[in-house]
Order: structure tokens, then C-alpha cells, then sequence
């Protein structure tokens, strides 16, 4: 029964969660398109704003932007905050949820680092913490007042935290936690910069004094970093179920950089095309596709290292799927899985916490192990995702024996 309420109780955080950061992306997206799309109007001084038009849902919109704040300002402001902080609650408790509730089974890899579970919960959000004061502090220095500067900066300080993480967490759960702080500094940007200093320029306009414009530029600033960090955030986000990108820590930071640089040029092609479609930088496809090929590379070679060091002969090509689907396992093949593996892959499970053969798949009779060969050889032998941070404790002899197992079914 308790299972089934953390199972229910994921699902629901996961559904909010998502939805949230939908509303939330979905409105920076609308408003730097907008901030690049306006036009000098007639009606507004040059420098103290512009327009833009925009057509949907069968009617016209004319959009006015002052730069500073208008004459009058109209009571009825709507203000975007709420889709941020939600997406950043319910991401945390999810993350609490999965990553610290059950930290055995998602953050605490043994191999890696032998941590109590309580010492990885407190790593995690101290980790957090810590990096949301860096990364003001870097905002407000020398490097902030310029753009790339400040892109290359944050690029080389995802990287170490993602290399930090790596050297503590399980796979995931350093690839997750590299998400969660480039949201904290997204959420952060909105809680402690870009809504107080907002607050500050209505309470200047209402004063009848004329609200200092650097607070305005410092939001902007926040806001746009925001912005470059949406497509590489909701990646690390999804990240955590394609074992592929975690097979091996070492890869784990450059993979990470190479996303996420991939992320933002993406999210730069869109920006400069909204403002003039004329000057679409085309170029910006092949870099982030340069960059994605590059993080493909690695994470192959991530896990052939991992079949260098179980004895085996690097596999240029994979054996046809077909063989495999359909192959039935030897009589100590399905013994040593029922030994590693069935105690959560069952029709009914019997490990603590599991209520239900996790994402469908049993492998308790010889013709269910057949059937999964191709997932098998995914996550036990070319990367090391199952069991989870191999919690039934399979050796790399083990590992051998499937390995071969699947060798000579393919021949
Ligand atoms: C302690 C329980 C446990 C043990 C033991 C375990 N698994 Fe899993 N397995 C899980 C969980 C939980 C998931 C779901 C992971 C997720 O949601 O990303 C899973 C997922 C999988 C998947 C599907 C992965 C996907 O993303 O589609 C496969 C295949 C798998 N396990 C194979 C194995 C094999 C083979 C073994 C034994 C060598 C094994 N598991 C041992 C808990 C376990």
C-alpha cells in the first residue's frame, strides 16, 4: 500500500511540475520574443519605448513597452511570478520525493561515494544553497556587465558542478541535481532580483519620482540568462531517464557542457530571428547540432569504456535486435537474474518499496528475461543503471556472464 502512495504522490508532484514549468517557460519565451519583436512607434518618445503587433486567437493585440515605467500606471498589473515559484516548490518536493526519500535506490551510488542518506539529502540542498549565492555574487561583479562574458562564465561553472556533483551523486542524481541549480538560478532570479526590483520601480512611480532605470537593466539581465537557460535546463530534467548520457561519470561534465551550450544556441537563433527574421543566424543550427553530435560521441565512448573494463571486445554495431528479442537465456542466466533482479522485476515484488515491477518490466521467468535482452544489455552491461546503484550487489563477473549470454545469442 505505502508504495503505491509514493508512486501516486510522484506522479502527482511530476503532473504539477511540469504543467507549472510549461507556464513558466512558456511565458519567458513570450516575453523575450516580445522584448525582440518591438518597434519604435510614432506615439512613444525614441528611448522611452516601443511596440509590437501580434495576431491570435481571431483578434489583434497591439503591445506597448515603456522602457523606464509609463506616466500612469494602470492598478490592474498582472504580474509573472507564480508560474516560477511553483515550478521551483513542486520541483524540489519532487526532487525530495524521489532523490532524498529514496536515496538509496536514486542518489547514493556506493561505487561512487558511500554517503548516509542523510549526508546526500543535506549535500544536495546545501549544494543549492551554496550555488545560488555564487552565482548572484558572479552576476553583480565585473563579469555580469557583460553578456558573453557572463554566458562563458556560467557555461564553465555548469560544467564543475555538474563535475562536482559526479564525484558524490549516482549518474542521475548528479545530472538532476545540475538541473535543479540551474532552475534555483532561475527561480532565484525571479524571487530575489527581477519581482523586488520591479516592486522597487512602482513604488518610485507612485511616489511621483522617477524610478532608477539600472534596477530595470539588472532584471533584464536576470531575465535573459533565464531565458538561455530554459532549453538546458528542461533537458537535465528528462536527462535522468536515458542512462546513456550517465554511463560514465568521467563524461558526465562534458556531456553536460555540451548540452547545455547546444541548449542556449538554440534559444540565441530564436531570440536574434524574432527580432528580424532577415538575419536568422542559420549558422547557430550547425554549432548546436556540432555540439549534440560532439555529447553523442562521448556518451558512446562513456560506455565502451565500461565494456573495456569488463574484458569485452569493443562492439562497433549492436546484433540485430530481432536475435535478441526472441532469445530465450540459459538456465544460469535467469538464475542469476532471479538472485539480482526479481526481487523488484516480479509480478509481485518483494523488495521494501517496490509495489510493482518498476516501468512494467519482469524478468522472472526465462521467456520475460528473453524478452528484455535488448533493455538488459542497456542497463546492466553497456551502462551500469541496473540494479540501482547496484543495490543487490551484482559483480562484474556477473555483468560478464549476461554480457555473454547476449554475445552468443546474437552469433
Ligand atoms: C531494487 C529494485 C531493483 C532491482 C534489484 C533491479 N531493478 Fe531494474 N528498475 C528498478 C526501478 C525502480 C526502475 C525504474 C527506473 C526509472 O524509473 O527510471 C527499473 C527499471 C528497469 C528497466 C527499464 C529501464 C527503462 O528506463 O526503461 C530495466 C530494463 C531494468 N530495470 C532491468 C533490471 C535488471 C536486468 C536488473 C538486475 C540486473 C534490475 N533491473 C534490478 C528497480 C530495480
Amino acid at each position: 500500500m505505502e508504495s503505491f502512495v509514493w508512486e501516486w504522490g510522484s506522479l502527482l508532484l511530476r503532473w504539477l511540475h511540469i504543467v507549472a514549468a510549461m507556464a513558466w517557460i512558456g511565458s519567458s519565451f513570450f516575453f523575450m520574443h516580445l522584448d525582440t519583436s518591438l518597434k519604435r512607434t510614432p506615439d512613444i518618445p525614441v528611448g522611452e519605448g516601443a511596440a509590437a503587433w501580434q495576431v491570435h486567437g481571431g483578434g489583434f493585440y497591439e503591445m506597448r513597452k515603456y522602457f523606464v515605467a509609463p506616466e500612469h500606471l494602470s492598478p490592474d498589473l498582472t504580474w509573472h511570478k507564480w508560474q516560477a515559484y511553483t515550478t521551483w516548490l513542486s520541483g524540489f518536493v519532487l526532487l525530495a520525493w524521489i532523490y532524498y526519500a529514496q536515496s538509496r535506490l536514486t542518489l547514493i551510488d556506493p561505487a561512487v561515494m558511500d554517503l548516509s542518506a542523510p549526508a546526500a539529502s543535506a549535500l544536495g540542498v546545501g549544494a543549492l544553497a551554496l550555488g545560488w549565492l555564487i552565482y548572484d555574487r558572479i552576476c553583480r561583479s565585473k563579469l555580469g556587465e557583460s553578456e558573453t562574458g557572463l554566458a562563458a562564465v556560467g557555461l564553465l561553472a555548469i560544467t564543475l558542478v555538474a563535475f562536482g556533483f559526479s564525484q558524490v551523486f549516482s549518474g542521475r542524481g548528479a545530472l538532476i541535481h545540475t538541473g535543479a541549480l540551474m532552475a534555483t538560478w532561475m527561480a532565484g532570479n525571479v524571487f530575489f532580483i527581477i519581482i523586488p526590483n520591479q516592486r522597487k520601480i512602482i513604488a518610485a512611480l507612485l511616489k511621483g519620482e522617477r524610478p532608477d532605470p539600472s534596477l530595470g537593466k539588472q532584471a533584464k539581465q536576470r531575465s535573459a540568462q533565464n531565458n538561455y537557460l530554459t532549453l538546458p535546463v528542461v533537458l537535465m530534467m528528462i536527462a535522468n531517464h536515458y542512462p546513456m548520457l550517465f554511463g560514465s561519470k568521467a563524461t558526465i561534465p562534458l556531456i553536460v557542457a555540451l548540452v547545455t551550450f547546444s541548449g542556449a544556441v538554440i534559444r540565441f537563433f530564436y531570440n536574434v530571428r524574432h527580432a528580424d527574421h532577415a538575419r536568422s543566424p542559420w549558422w547557430a543550427w550547425a554549432v548546436a547540432s556540432a555540439g549534440l553530435a560532439a555529447a553523442f560521441v562521448l556518451a558512446l565512448v562513456g560506455s565502451a569504456g565500461g565494456r573495456s573494463v569488463l574484458g569485452l571486445p569493443p562492439q562497433a554495431e549492436g546484433p540485430p535486435v530481432t536475435t535478441l528479442a526472441a532469445a530465450t537465456p540459459p538456465d544460469h542466466v535467469v538464475e542469476l537474474v532471479a538472485g539480482r533482479c526479481a526481487m523488484c522485476h516480479a509480478a509481485e515484488p518483494v523488495w521494501d518499496g517496490i509495489g510493482v515491477a518498476p516501468k512494467g518490466v519482469r524478468l522472472d521467468t526465462a521467456e520475460a528475461i528473453g524478452r528484455q535482452a535488448e533493455a538488459i544489455r542497456l542497463h546492466v552491461v553497456l551502462t551500469h543503471n541496473m540494479p540501482p546503484n547496484n543495490v543487490t550487489e551484482m559483480t562484474d563477473e556477473e555483468r560478464g556472464v549476461i554480457a555473454a549470454w547476449l554475445e552468443n545469442t546474437a552469433r
